[in-house]
């Protein structure tokens, strides 16, 4: 099926950004929010990314206007009868999606693809609410979805190969990189992002480093920004509940560091208002090292920082994906440098797990255990892998081949 006119439904961070994606591949979009105030804010958005083109001489101003041509805001659902494909970009929340999916369904042309932009809930619950779980699959950009190239998509259950190959079509006429993921808590890419993430928050709350030390050390590695920025990029709420979903699935290694919700409770929630682990205005609220005091058990007394302590998990996690068949190494390794920004240089987790020696980062993740606790614990396919001579480069076979 051929998409020649699609609907975003949210015009908050992500979906302002897909609405100036699919109007920049030439695409008429109506830009669906629950007031004038939220579409108006979205519709200016999208205007500002394009206004940053402009400036920067990447477009001229009439090209500028031709795009926002094609965007239309809206706070019902007028319109929506010709839309092909309607990508759901609201909050993190399964019953207020369901709802939405419900309504679509009865203003939505009988072939229309119906995507969630979710962070980590199950596809197949939120099509389990609709009359055509067979339409129903996630599409899921990265923030923000102007820059990150990745698209992940996740058929559900009941989601039909005429679907999945459609969505993978779309994608690429954005000039994405859709990469298909089983589903799964997390998906991929938030599912590797995550112990990453949460380990600096731990770090900072056990005192180990100051917060800029710890973003300092993984731009240091390669990474495009820090753990802590990035946290409040995307938003303290949203990776509250995604650190929930995937606590909920994977169990005690997936623990959110306590300072996540006191951060969340004191309304640091990131850049969009202004505050997260770092300040952006000049507004009186809660000192994050008051927030940091008020955390009970920080962890581990005295505890020591470095890189390794965050892209360990990251890749411990990778390999558990693989074990598990949530994608292939080479999938994995496309799907963090095109979502995360993970180093080229390093290739992705599971390549420079090859570079530095599997018997490196296996023996790394058991001292990581003795001095952090458990949520370190080593895959089994590592120790298969050191076991067998898979040891990466330099036995010639480790995760690829040599
Ligand atoms: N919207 C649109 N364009 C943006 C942008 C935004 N919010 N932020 C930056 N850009 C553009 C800039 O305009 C610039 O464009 P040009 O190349 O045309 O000049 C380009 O991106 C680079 O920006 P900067 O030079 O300002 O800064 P940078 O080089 O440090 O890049 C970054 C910024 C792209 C955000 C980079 O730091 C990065 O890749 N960070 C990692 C982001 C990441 O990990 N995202 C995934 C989060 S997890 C997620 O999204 C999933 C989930 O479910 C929670
Ligand atoms: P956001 O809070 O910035 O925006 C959500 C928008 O949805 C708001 O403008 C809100 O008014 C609107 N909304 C809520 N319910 C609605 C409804 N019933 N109808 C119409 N509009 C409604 O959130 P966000 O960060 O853009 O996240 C949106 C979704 O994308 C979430 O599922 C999130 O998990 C996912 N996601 C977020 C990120 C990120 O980095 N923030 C990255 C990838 C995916």
């Amino acid at each position: 099926m051929y998409i020649y006119k699609a609907a975003v439904i949210g015009a908050g961070t992500m979906g302002a950004g897909i609405a100036q994606v699919i109007t920049y591949s030439g695409l008429p979009v109506i830009l669906r929010d629950m007031n004038q105030e939220a579409v108006d804010r979205g519709l200016a958005t999208v205007r500002k990314i394009y206004q940053n083109r402009v400036d920067k001489g990447k477009m001229t101003e009439s090209e500028m206007e031709q795009k926002m041509a094609l965007v239309s805001g809206a706070t019902d659902n007028s319109g929506f009868s010709d839309v092909d494909i309607v990508i759901e970009a609201i909050y993190e929340d399964i019953a207020v999606k369901q709802k939405l999916f419900q309504e679509l369904e009865s203003v939505c042309p009988e072939g229309c693809i119906f995507a969630s932009n979710t962070s980590s809930l199950p596809i197949s619950a939120i099509a389990s609410a609709t009359k055509k779980p067979d339409k129903v699959i996630g599409m899921h950009f990265f923030n923000p979805a102007p820059v990150m190239k990745l698209i992940e998509v996740i058929p559900g259950l009941g989601t039909s190969d005429e679907t999945i190959d459609d969505v993978v079509l779309f994608s690429e006429s954005l000039r994405k990189i859709p990469i298909r993921v089983q589903e799964c808590a997390g998906f991929l890419v938030n599912r590797l992002l995550m112990p990453y993430l949460n380990e600096a928050a731990i770090a900072l709350q056990e005192g180990a480093e100051p917060a800029k030390s710890i973003d300092a050390a993984l731009v240091d590695f390669g990474m495009p920004m820090g753990p802590l920025t990035l946290f409040d990029m995307v938003g303290i709420d949203v990776s509250v509940k995604v650190s929930d979903i995937l606590h909920d699935a994977y169990g005690p290694r997936a623990t959110a560091a306590a300072i996540l919700r006191e951060l969340e409770k004191a309304n640091r929630l990131g850049t969009k208002n202004g505050a997260g682990f770092y300040e952006y205005d000049d507004e009186k609220r809660e000192d994050l090292q008051i927030l940091i005091d008020k955390v009970e058990n920080k962890g581990v007394e005295k505890s020591e920082f470095s890189a390794n302590r965050l892209i360990m998990p990251m890749i411990n996690e990778a390999v558990i994906s693989l074990q598990e068949g949530v994608a292939s190494a080479e999938d994995i390794d496309i799907a963090m440098m095109a979502g995360t920004g993970f180093p080229q240089d390093k290739g992705g987790p599971l390549h420079y797990a090859d570079q530095i020696g599997v018997d490196v980062v296996l023996s790394e993740l058991e001292s990581l255990t003795k001095a952090h606790g458990e949520r370190f614990w080593p895959a089994p396919m590592l120790k298969r892998m050191v076991l067998g001579g898979y040891l990466g480069e330099k036995a010639g076979k480790g995760f690829f081949h040599y």
